[in-house]
């Protein structure tokens, strides 16, 4: 199974895709390292503790739970699981060890970013969108009321150990909502990746090992050659936000709590394919290709209720809008997408009601 290169300024790390990966943890155990932290949720650990212990062998480390879930992902949470570690001793030589889904990965990044100023963190992401996005490339933060992901750090990590197998227990519509992560970077970059999720449903669902296998590395493939273009999102990293800027502000508006980030990005992407076919950007036929792949692996909850003018709203806030301009990232075919700053209203705010009509 393959291992791909993460090479950044701050960093060059291995994202290893492999079942079993977990048991590779000691190779990456720098040899001076003092306390070792684990960052997980009681779900996760109850799960795969056992794997857990098998790989760290005879070494101590000391589990911080943290309770998971979007609307835990703040900064207060960071704290107490800062003061935990104070009081257990950690100092500069400790290391965060961040095991569970992209909250955990996030939450557990951050704390190692922040923590005296920064510790080495590795990541070993248990679901499937951690697997294949949030995990790899060294984002790491929190959620303000006013929006997610207000607060952060790029933390690149030690590595990242990717284990397909646990993928197994996760419940069917947390798998449904990491998919969604995976035909972002088909729509985004990979074609071949788009049309195996498109021919493929029942396999993919299945979770046939070969199938499940490569999609992960696949798109671990493009996450490592984008971040390692562009670790700062200066540039081409802003392609990995296809469908989030949208997904970001449905998120928001139901305070985190209606949506997995993977099915709000599903939404997002929904909105952003309508709008860069409003545009004129993107062919009516790959327009209907998107809409279907997003319908085979749906549905998401309902939107009912959800007024277009209040998301609106909130892409003005999301995090990437700069000087008030929101950059929209809009597929140009499949497999290419573009970033374009100077979108007016009218357009966004109808591609907000079409993609809000599809999942009344
Ligand atoms: N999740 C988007 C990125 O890593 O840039």
């Amino acid at each position: 199974m393959p291992q791909f290169e993460v090479s950044t300024p701050q960093r060059t790390y291995a994202a290893v895709v492999e079942r079993g990966a977990i048991a590779r943890l000691p190779d990456f155990l720098p040899a001076s390292h003092g306390k070792l932290f684990v960052v997980t949720t009681q779900d996760v650990w109850a799960l795969h503790s056992e794997r857990f212990a098998a790989a760290i062998g005879s070494r101590p480390f000391h589990v911080l739970f943290f309770a998971g879930g979007e609307s835990n992902k703040r900064m207060a949470h960071v704290e107490q699981l800062a003061e935990t570690m104070a009081e257990h001793g950690a100092d500069r030589s400790s290391l965060v060890i961040a095991f569970g889904g992209g909250i955990v990965t996030d939450l557990g990044g951050f704390l190692a970013a922040i923590f005296m100023r920064g510790i080495p963190v590795i990541q070993i992401p248990t679901t499937l969108l951690a697997q294949v996005d949030a995990a790899v490339g060294g984002k790491t933060g929190a959620n303000l009321v006013a929006g997610k992901n207000l607060v952060g750090s790029f933390h690149q990590p030690l590595a990242v150990l990717i284990d397909p197998a646990v993928l197994a227990t996760l419940p069917e519509r947390e798998y449904r909502a990491g998919l969604y992560e995976v035909i972002k970077t088909g729509i985004i970059a990979t074609e071949p990746l788009f049309r195996i999720l498109a021919d493929q449903r029942d396999a993919v669902l299945a979770q046939h090992h070969h199938v499940v296998d490569h999609i992960v590395a696949e798109s671990i493939r493009v996450k490592a050659e984008v971040v390692s273009a562009d670790e700062r999102e200066s540039g081409r990293r802003k392609i990995l936000n296809f469908g989030h800027t949208f997904g970001h502000a449905l998120e928001a508006e139901t305070h985190y709590t209606a949506f997995l980030h993977g099915e709000a990005v599903s939404w997002g992407m929904r909105a952003a394919t309508y709008l860069a076919r409003d545009l004129g950007l993107l062919q009516a036929s790959d327009c209907q290709s998107i809409l279907y792949v997003l319908d085979r692996y749906g549905p998401i909850p309902s939107v009912k209720g959800i007024a277009a003018e209040a998301l609106e709203r909130r892409l003005v806030k999301d995090k990437k809008t700069i000087q008030s301009k929101v950059h929209f990232v809009l597929p140009v075919c499949i497999g290419d997408v573009i970033v374009k700053a100077d979108v007016p209203p009218e357009p966004v705010l109808q591609a907000i009601e079409k993609a809000l009509a599809d999942c009344q």
